[in-house]
C-alpha cells in the first residue's frame, strides 16, 4: 500500500534490534527509540514544503529554503513522548499536543485521560507519535482528534506496528500516511505485538514490575 512505508533503512534495523533486545536498560532503549525515531522521521517529512528566504552566509547573500507550514506532533502518552525529542530537534517550531490514552487491560481498548487540542485554527501538517501500534485502537483514536481539528494532512510516526493495527488504520483512514520501522506479524491474546519489544512505556521509563 502506498500509505504505508516501512523503514528497511540498515541503521533502523540495526538500531531496532538492541531496541527489542530485552537485556536493553532504560537509558540505552530511550536512545535507540531516540535515533530510531529521527530516521523514520526523515522519511515521514520529505514531501513537506518549503518557502524561499534570504541569507547571509559569511561568504556572499543568497536565497536558501526554509519549512513554510504550520506543523503540529501529537505524542500519545506516555510512550509517545520518547519520540518528542527527536522530532522537535528536525522540526523546532513544531507545536506539540499531547494526548493521554491507556489500554484497558480487559478489553484492550483505549481509554482517554487526556487531549487539549485547541478548538481554533488547525495546523497544516499533524504528525502523531506513539512507537507502538498494536491493535491501532490509540492512534485511530489520535487521529479522530486531529480530524475533529481539522488538519488537513494527518501522518504517524510508529516504531513497530502489527499487521492486523496497520490494516485496521488504513482501512478506517486510507488518506493517513503511516511510517514505521517494523511491522509484526502476530498480536498475542493479550494484543502485545509478537515478537515486538514488550511494554514500550515500562521500558523507557523503568516501570516494569516483576
Ligand atoms: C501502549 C502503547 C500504545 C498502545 C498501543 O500504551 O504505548 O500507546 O498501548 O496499543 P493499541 O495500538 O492496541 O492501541 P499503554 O496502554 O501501555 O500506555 P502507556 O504508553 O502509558 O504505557
Amino acid at each position: 500500500m502506498n500509505n504505508q512505508a516501512v523503514l528497511n533503512h540498515p541503521l533502523v534495523q540495526h538500531h531496532l534490534s538492541i531496541l527489542r533486545d530485552k537485556s536493553t536498560p532504560p537509558q540505552l532503549f530511550r536512545t535507540q527509540i531516540h535515533l530510531i525515531s529521527m530516521l523514520i522521521a526523515a522519511e515521514a517529512t520529505k514531501d513537506l514544503k518549503l518557502q524561499e528566504c534570504r541569507i547571509q552566509t559569511p561568504i556572499e547573500e543568497m536565497t536558501g529554503r526554509k519549512l513554510a507550514q504550520r506543523i503540529s506532533i501529537v505524542p500519545i502518552l506516555r510512550a509517545g513522548l520518547g519520540l518528542v525529542d527527536p522530532i522537535l530537534q528536525l522540526l523546532p517550531d513544531a507545536e506539540v499536543w499531547h494526548l493521554g490514552m491507556y489500554r484497558d487491560e480487559t478489553t484492550a481498548l483505549p481509554v482517554e485521560y487526556y487531549c487539549k487540542l485547541p478548538k481554533d485554527s488547525p495546523a497544516d501538517v499533524g504528525i502523531v507519535l506513539d512507537p507502538m501500534l498494536a491493535t491501532g485502537g490509540s492512534i485511530r483514536v489520535a487521529i479522530a482528534a486531529l480530524k475533529r481539528w481539522g488538519v488537513p494532512d494527518i501522518r504517524v510516526i510508529s516504531v513497530i506496528a502489527s499487521e492486523n493495527g496497520i490494516a485496521a488504520l488504513n482501512a478506517e483512514y486510507p488518506d493517513v500516511n503511516v511510517f514505521v520501522g517494523a511491522v509484526d506479524p502476530i498480536l498475542n491474546v493479550n494484543k502485545f505485538i509478537v515478537p515486538g519489544l514488550g511494554d514500550a512505556g515500562d521500558r523507557m521509563f523503568n516501570t516494569r514490575h516483576a
